[in-house]
């Protein structure tokens, strides 16, 4: 049997035996999105999901979920849906979720293109973006996560006075995003250029990009975008 047959089995039971964390896996790709959005909603029932009716945050692009499972885990009283659109990465967010025996957390293997079908509208009270791909070029601004599109889906998924908070180390794309919010209407606050000036403060959970970055010594970006 060739190497690319037995990595597909590999990972077909890897995901078969995460099956209970992953609510859904994308339809169609990039292009047929909107199709997407139109046609297929399979729209997330909480209380069936969770078996309570306890607040729902939502991470998008959780990268292998370190940050959504020690938040799950501080937080029991809350939910957690974390987004991830590269399988083999959300796969490995699931087995971390199972490892920790956390209820509160539930993953979905789409692009944040798509979230509209999964998502009922106001139902989310924080969004995070943790360390999302900055996207320099110019010609990409628009896939960029804080882009005024992506910023548009966020309102109609927050709750009123919903926030999204987000954490970068590339300065030119946090004063991209500055200005998106304040284009979408949204108020920002809590605004710092250096959230571990003083050290990492205890109620800041470091991301596997994060450590990457503090250990080299470059400053972390923080802001809250309210809506
Ligand atoms: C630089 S990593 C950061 C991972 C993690 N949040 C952290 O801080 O360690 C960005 C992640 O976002 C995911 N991502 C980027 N664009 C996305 C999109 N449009 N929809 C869903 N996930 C996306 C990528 O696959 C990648 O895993």
């Amino acid at each position: 049997m060739g190497q690319r047959m037995r990595k597909k089995r590999h990972f077909d039971e890897r995901m078969a035996a995460s099956e209970k964390w992953l609510l859904a896996r994308g339809v169609g790709g990039i292009l047929n999105m909107k199709e997407a959005a139109e046609n297929y909603r399979a729209l997330v029932d909480y209380a069936a999901v969770f078996g309570n009716n306890n607040p729902v945050d939502l991470e998008i692009g959780c990268g292998k979920g370190g940050f959504v499972c020690e938040l799950a885990r501080r937080n029991p009283d809350r939910n957690f849906i974390a987004l991830e659109m590269v399988s083999n990465v959300v796969i490995s967010a699931m087995e971390n979720a199972e490892k920790a025996g956390l209820e509160n957390v539930r993953f979905l293997n789409i692009r944040a293109e798509c979230l509209e079908c999964y998502i009922p509208e106001g139902s989310i009270e924080n969004i995070y973006l943790n360390f999302s791909t900055p996207l320099p070029k110019l010609g990409y601004a628009t896939q960029r996560l804080t882009h005024r599109n992506f910023l548009e889906i966020y309102k109609k998924l927050l709750k009123k006075g919903g926030r999204v908070i987000q954490k970068t180390d590339n300065r030119d794309f946090f004063d991209f995003s500055l200005g998106e919010y304040e284009a979408a209407g949204l108020q920002t606050e809590n605004v710092t250029y250096d959230l571990h000036g003083q050290g990492n403060p205890t109620w800041n959970i470091v991301t596997e990009y994060e450590k990457k970055w503090v250990e080299q010594g470059l400053p972390i970006h923080r802001v809250e975008a309210i809506k």
